[in-house]
């Protein structure tokens, strides 16, 4: 029966792929509905480590049907690479993938787009996007007049509308002081690139929205993947450094075409701390000596671009907010053994903007720039926990610092994970979770 969902309740890199990877076998599809290559998922498989950008993260498991929606960006060429390095490794993705005719394509203009625009100052900062064109390429959809979707590739008039886009994109971005880039644009190799694409990924497009649908009549189960996090939301995340799609749950139906009455179970993923990449106000973050040993002992360098990722302390008001957003009813807590290494923890539980004690998520990205976190102090568990199985197995700081974060939340901690590994992962009650009965 019907949908679950795994969504990202930070700024993205909350180990979304680890879990999805691991609750794959119970499903019969997974589905990646939103965003496009800015997204880098880690699964680890044994000794194997895989980096998935448009993939699903079910893909390793060949008796799952792995399905890229209408609401995801594609950037062909690296979704090529993702394959190829895939098949290099003995995975067979073409067997199990699919990928939606109205998805958009993000164009070469796109990823020069953002190059020009990521080096202007917004709000006081850059974006600091990842570079991936994702931005200009949801604008284009949006706007209609110069989108390219997967469906376009297979159409006979395709060479004529690129040939009318690259020009008016040259004008455009030599008229935004980037006339280095437009002539770095030719339609005769874009109309080329083009057909490579659609022989090469023209086997793998499909109708997935009426096959999740049919899915759906026939009892299957299908398990939702997000990318970024609600964090990073358009339209409820820390604008204007955000993401350009719906990365909160509220994303999951218009971007799969899964209608909201399928979704009975939300999964919202967050680590026992709080990272960002990019720019962007991030009221908890450190960036003393304790911020830099979360990164090391973390490894938090950006799965897709290889940034450090800013490190800091847990915020409950943030991921309070986001999880009452995103209809959560369980939380993965992920990370807990980064957290073994220190005397004492702080949680944030409130904020102090302007003299005032603020415990909503406020909306302007100036406002939690002054917002001073307050902080609660915890009991560190100074332990390994990486080979704990069981809750009983961990430290009674760390079972209390679970409890404490289900407390401000206001959802129970049923997952924790204690390393990258699938087995270092400790269910409460997993049978419960995944009956998607009420
Ligand atoms: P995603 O984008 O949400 O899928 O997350 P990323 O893959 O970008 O980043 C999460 C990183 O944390 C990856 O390198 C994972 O292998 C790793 N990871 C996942 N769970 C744990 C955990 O419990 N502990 C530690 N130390 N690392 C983890
Ligand atoms: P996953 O799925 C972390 C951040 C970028 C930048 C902002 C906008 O791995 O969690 P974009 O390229 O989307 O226009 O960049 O969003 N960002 C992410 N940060 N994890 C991600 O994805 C991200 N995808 C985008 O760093 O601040
Ligand atoms: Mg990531």
């Amino acid at each position: 029966m019907p949908a679950a969902c795994v969504i990202g309740l930070q700024w993205g890199d909350e180990a979304k792929g680890k879990l999805v990877d691991l609750l794959a076998p119970e499903h019969d599809c997974v589905v990646r509905y939103q965003g496009g290559a800015n997204a880098g998922h880690t699964v680890v498989s044994g000794d194997q480590v895989y980096k998935l950008h448009h993939v699903p993260s079910g893909i390793l498991h060949p008796s799952v049907m792995n399905l890229i929606t209408p609401g995801v960006v594609i950037e062909p060429s690296t979704l090529l690479k993702e394959l190829t390095g895939l098949e290099a490794r003995g995975v067979n993705p073409r067997k199990n993938l699919q990928i939606s005719e109205r998805a958009h394509l993000v164009m070469p203009w796109h990823l020069l787009e953002d190059q020009l625009l990521n080096g202007l100052v917004v709000q006081g900062e850059n974006i600091g996007t990842t570079l991936r064109g994702i931005g200009p390429c949801y604008r284009d959809k949006v706007g209609r007049t110069f989108a390219v979707r997967m469906t376009d590739l297979l159409q006979d008039d395709l060479p004529a509308r690129l040939g009318t886009i690259v020009a008016a994109k040259q004008t455009m971005l030599a008229g935004m002081g980037g006339k280095e880039l437009a002539d770095q644009l030719s339609s005769d190799k874009v109309i080329e690139l083009a057909a490579g694409w659609a022989e090469q990924l023209g086997p793998l497009v499909g109708d997935t929205t009426n096959y999740l649908l049919d899915q759906l009549d026939a009892g299957k189960r299908l398990l939702m993947e997000g990318a970024q996090g609600s964090l990073l939301d358009i339209d409820h995340g820390t604008y204007p450094f955000v993401t350009s799609s719906n990365a909160s749950g509220v994303g999951i139906s218009g971007g799969s075409g899964v209608p909201a009455k399928w979704i009975k179970r939300v999964i919202g993923v967050t680590k026992a701390y709080s990272t960002r990449v990019g720019g962007g106000p991030f009221p908890t973050e450190l960036t003393c000596e304790t911020g830099q040993k979360i990164r090391e002992i973390g490894r938090e360098y950006g799965t897709t671009t290889g940034r450090p990722r800013r490190c800091g302390w847990f915020d409950a008001v943030a991921v309070r907010y986001t999880a009452r957003l995103s209809g959560v009813d369980a939380i993965s807590l992920m990370m807990m053994d980064v957290l073994g290494h220190f005397e004492k923890l702080h949680v944030c539980v409130a904020y102090d903007i302007d003299g005032q004690r603020v415990d909503r998520f406020p909306c302007s990205a100036s406002a939690l720039r002054r917002a001073k976190p307050i902080y609660e102090t915890m009991e560190g568990w100074k332990a390994d926990v990486t080979g704990a199985r069981h809750l009983g197995e961990l430290p009674s700081q760390a079972l209390r610092y679970i409890e404490r974060i289900s407390q401000l939340i206001g959802v129970p901690v049923k997952i924790v994970s204690v390393g990258p590994d699938r087995r270092q992962t400790i269910f409460a009650d997993k049978d419960k979770l995944l009956s998607l009965v009420d």
